[in-house]
């Protein structure tokens, strides 16, 4: 897999850290060459040095650490769409291979998709946990790509909860193309937001396979994406290829600025068609704020 830009959050926030100590380090005294060389600059340090003790003074930070911060807050968005880029153009199994080698950058990827997300009128994990809580606490779901698990948190159910990367013992790590979980064995499959690999269709077929018949499948998915106005894939055509995968369309809530929400129900028997012309979905890349 190819190196990416900024590999390790954690190596660059030692980095980040370093960089502090050592700013936070008195410099040496100017040799008399670098003294004669230099325009004078004692009065510029007595101003800065005065200007932050009279912050201080007043309990507020001064403009340095301001700055500091701005710049690891751009360091730190610049790394969510790094990540988040990857996500999208990369296979389920090179997201997996990825993220096990550098764990900690799922957190990097976690605090900026929260970011993001608090920008939108309404959150589509949302709506879903309030459809789960109207239908039967009895059935058994499996959240795939849940994020922080927010449904298993939230409903009575029994969640198996898959994603990437484990930081709770009830989520499952692994590439969700591949489950572990038994042949027809959940009631509702839920994708919110996480048909994101190149092989987005490999985790459809994965949830077929532990879907009972009549089972939910629920995918919320970025509205742009589904916008041929916009490059995005006709919904007409994903819509097609899920239901020749062995789903009938029950409804679709289009009513969400950011994003789409599908019901599908499995049909009790259904033949299986070979070679289904999935669409592309093209990646929702976030814009700088
Ligand atoms: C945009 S986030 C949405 C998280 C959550 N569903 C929500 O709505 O808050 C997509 C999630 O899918 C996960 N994901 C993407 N590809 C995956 C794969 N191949 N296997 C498991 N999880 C995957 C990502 O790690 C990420 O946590």
């Amino acid at each position: 897999m190819e190196p990416l830009p900024e590999t390790a959050a954690a190596g660059s926030r030692k980095r980040r850290r370093r960089g502090g100590g050592r700013n936070r380090r008195k410099p040496p005294p100017p040799s008399s060459s670098s003294q004669a060389a230099s325009p004078p600059s004692p009065p510029v340090k007595r101003r800065r040095g005065a200007a932050s003790a009279a912050a201080k003074g007043r309990g507020i930070a001064s403009k340095p650490t301001s700055l500091l911060e701005k710049m690891r807050a751009r360091l730190s968005g610049g790394h969510f769409r790094m990540l988040n880029e990857k996500l999208y153009t990369c296979s389920g199994q090179d997201a997996f291979d990825y993220f096990t080698n550098e764990p900690d950058l799922f957190d990097v990827y976690h605090a900026g998709y929260q970011e993001q997300m608090s920008h939108w009128p309404e959150q589509p994990v949302n709506i879903i946990i309030n459809w789960l809580k109207s239908h039967s606490a009895l059935w058994t779901v499996a959240d795939f790509g849940c994020g922080n698990a927010a449904i298993a948190k939230n409903v009575k159910n029994k969640v198996f909860s898959i994603d990437l990367v484990s930081e709770d013992p009830s989520v499952i790590a692994c590439d969700m193309a591949h489950t572990p979980l038994e042949p027809s064995s959940v009631d509702v499959a839920i994708f919110c937001l996480s048909l994101m690999g190149t092989n987005y269709a490999s985790y459809l077929q994965e949830a077929n396979r532990v879907l009972k018949p009549s089972g939910w499948l629920l995918i919320a998915e970025v509205r742009s994406r589904l916008d041929p106005n916009t490059g995005g894939a006709d919904p007409n055509k994903f819509c097609e290829a899920i239901s020749e995968l062995g789903f009938s369309l029950v409804s679709k809530d289009a009513k969400n600025k950011m994003f789409i929400l599908f019901y599908f129900r499995k049909k009790e028997k259904s033949k299986v068609v070979k070679n289904i012309d999935w669409p592309h979905l093209k990646p929702c890349l976030y814009k700088r704020r």
